[in-house]
């Protein structure tokens, strides 16, 4: 487990699915989370589990992160409460599923804007907290949840793997502009492949429900196929790599991708 204590961690989308498991790893690790989502009793439930687990009390934002004026306010109730950053994990994400001749530029957009404008807004909204946060610790760490579907193509995402796509090519070039400008700051991706809750439930109901695949056992053997493991991840084999992010033993990690998904890919 990641030593994690002294980090201030903010994680976006962790009310549910991937997020939920992060936070609460995070929390073990010795963290003072900020927890953020739009889902407001998600949010309570998580923060009284975290209390459990570490006797911390995380700080809980209701936050869209489409939203520049909720960010710009979050980052000032984060300045007030916590002082700085040394972490940001831009989780939040939604997923549509939708034909491409039947995808709507509304759809296209909104999909854009929380998995890429988000990002951005995450990012830029953080930065002064996060460059603090260098300061007093010694460096900065960003993590972008990308997917698989950012390096290959699926069905009936295209909006979606094309927000990941941008997400991958913007954390490089943050990687690359940030510490040009003497900041202190990281900037990785991480790639979940297929997994066992989340946005990969709801694609696969709905291409069942579309006819695309006749059961849920044709749509596991269809979607498991070239994956050498032969089963979805599980939310909890998502975190350490998370952790390993954020912790001081990655310093050297800046624009690199971590790929977790049994191989899939490979
Ligand atoms: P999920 O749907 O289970 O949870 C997403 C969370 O984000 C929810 O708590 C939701 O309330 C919150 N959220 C949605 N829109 C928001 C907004 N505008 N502002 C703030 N919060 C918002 O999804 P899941 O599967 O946990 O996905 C998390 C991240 O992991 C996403 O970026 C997704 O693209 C990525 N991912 C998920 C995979 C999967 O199979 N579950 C695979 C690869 C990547």
């Amino acid at each position: 487990m990641s030593d994690l204590s002294g980090k201030n961690l903010l994680i976006t989308g962790a009310g549910n699915g991937l997020g939920h498991a992060m936070a609460l790893h995070l929390a073990g690790c010795g963290a003072q989370l900020v927890i953020a989502d739009i889902d407001e009793p998600a949010l309570a439930a998580l923060s009284e589990k975290i209390q459990a687990i570490s006797g911390n009390t995380p700080l809980s934002v209701v936050l869209d992160v489409s939203s520049e004026e909720q960010w710009q306010a979050a980052a000032s109730t984060i300045a007030q409460q916590l002082g700085y950053l040394t972490g940001l994990v831009n989780n939040a994400g939604i997923m549509l599923h939708v034909p491409f001749q039947e995808m709507t530029l509304e759809q296209f957009r909104q999909t854009l804007q929380v998995n890429v404008e988000g990002v951005f807004l995450g990012c830029q909204n953080c930065l002064p907290l996060l460059e603090l946060g260098a300061k007093e610790a010694g460096s900065s760490s960003i993590v972008n949840i990308s997917s698989i579907f950012g390096h290959v193509a699926g069905l009936m995402h295209s909006a979606y793997a094309a927000s990941k796509g941008a997400v991958n090519m913007f954390s490089k070039s943050l990687a690359n502009e940030l510490p040009r400008q003497g900041l202190n700051i990281r900037t990785n991706t991480v790639h979940p492949g297929v997994m066992s809750a989340g946005v990969s439930i709801a694609g696969t109901q709905a291409a069942i429900d579309r006819g695309v695949f006749s059961s849920a056992e044709e749509a596991g053997q269809v979607l498991m196929m070239g994956n050498p493991y032969g089963r979805p991840g599980q939310p909890e084999e998502i975190p350490g790599a998370i952790a390993f992010l954020l912790s001081d033993a990655s310093l050297l990690m800046n624009g690199a991708e971590i790929t977790l998904d049994g191989g899939h890919t490979a």
